[in-house]
């Protein structure tokens, strides 16, 4: 177990940079997720890490020893890829050991540790299969079995659930956890899925186009996003282009006049999470309220989604619980919403200043 620390760490293609000036302190037993878009550099980040990756500039301690020059087999990290890797034509017992093998561990040690990482992944007994023997779960599970065989002070997960289906995948999840959180393991785990991100980090990087845009918790991200980026991908949001009036309103591009916690200065996009949005006559005693025409609804049994048309330009998204006996809003019907000043959050234009 081990702390980890990168500092300004880097990686250029040519003159792309795809990791860029990333900084993070991740404390010994934290288990951090990477969020972020396909290609925002997460697998780069994972494997300069691990070692695989050479970065260009900057630099990662591994409790407290610069390990940035050294090869993989000398830093102790445990890496499972999305696709398992594992040898086809190896019996789950010899992938496992595999990674003790390249560490020159006795063979009596071996054992011990092989049937140890089974047991903490439940596979006792499975050890004479091969791979294809056994469920994706279970590949799985043999993959997270063999990074963890030889005690790594940091386990590294990329998208280690992306090829299982939808209800395995949350098994699997609350187990990963559960395994990390007994074992005390500091865990980098990289997914572009939210919900996954969500359910099981301390805390979050979001991730975009080689940086990190906000490192912190789920509560940090959701309430106090750092940026339009950041409030359109972790949770939902609806987004409303304008600027300031000058009596410091937010004045849509749409002609809507709204107030929110905070005078608005200069051109912005205003950001509003739907359940934020009150629908009916309540939504009249809002500091924002204004009508509307529902455009689209989208029925997902507890809730409603329901897209209502503001002005020409404005439109948004309200969630509409889904509760017996009442009458639920139609396409072309009028809707009165609302809203509070607190709930709406401005974001300057990207790139004028973050
Ligand atoms: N060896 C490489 N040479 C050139 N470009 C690369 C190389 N590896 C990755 N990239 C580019 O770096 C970017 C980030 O890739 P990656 O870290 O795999 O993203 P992610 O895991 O977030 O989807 C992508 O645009 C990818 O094409
Ligand atoms: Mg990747």
């Amino acid at each position: 177990m081990a702390k980890v620390e990168i500092e300004s760490l880097s990686k250029r293609y040519g003159e792309n940079f795809v990791v860029k000036d990333l900084s993070i302190d991740i404390p010994q037993g934290e288990f951090l997720v990477l969020l972020g878009p396909s290609g925002c550099g997460k697998t780069t980040t994972l494997r300069m890490i691990a070692g695989f990756v050479e970065p260009s500039a900057g630099r990662i301690l591994l409790a407290g020893r610069d390990v940035t020059t050294l090869p993989p087999w000398k830093r102790n990290t445990g890496l499972v890829f999305q696709s398992y890797a594992l040898f086809p034509h190896l019996s789950v017992e010899e992938n496992v050991a595999f990674g003790l093998e390249m560490r020159k561990v006795s063979p009596a040690e071996r054992r011990a540790a092989v049937s140890e990482a089974l047991r903490l992944v439940r596979l006792e007994g499975f050890g004479a299969r091969l791979p294809r023997q056994l469920s994706g779960g279970q590949q799985q599970r043999v993959a997270l079995a063999r990074a963890l065989a030889f005690r790594p002070d940091v386990l590294l997960l990329d998208e280690p659930l992306s090829n299982l289906d939808a209800k395995l995948r949350e098994e699997v999840r609350v187990e990963i956890r559960e395994l990390q959180q007994k074992l005390g393991l500091t865990t980098v785990m990289v997914t572009h899925d939210q919900d996954e991100a969500l359910s099981m980090a301390d805390r979050l990087v979001v991730m975009a186009q080689g940086e990190a845009r906000q490192i912190g918790t789920q509560h940090d991200l959701y309430e106090r996003p750092a940026d339009r980026f950041v409030a359109g991908f972790v949770g939902r949001s609806n987004f409303l282009d304008g600027g300031a009036a000058p009596d410091g309103l937010f004045l849509s591009t749409g002609g809507l006049r709204i107030a929110c916690a905070s005078r608005a200065r200069g051109k912005g996009t205003l950001a509003l999470r739907p359940e934020a949005v009150s629908v009916g006559p309540e939504a009249a005693c809002l500091d924002n309220s204004f009508e509307g025409v529902v455009e689209y609804i989208s029925y997902l049994g507890s809730v409603l989604d329901v897209r209502v048309r503001l002005s020409p330009q404005d439109r948004i998204i309200v969630q509409i619980a889904n509760r017996s006996g009442e009458v639920l809003p139609k396409m072309g019907d009028t809707l009165k919403i609302g809203w509070p000043a607190t709930a709406g959050r401005v974001f300057p234009e990207e790139g004028v200043s973050r």
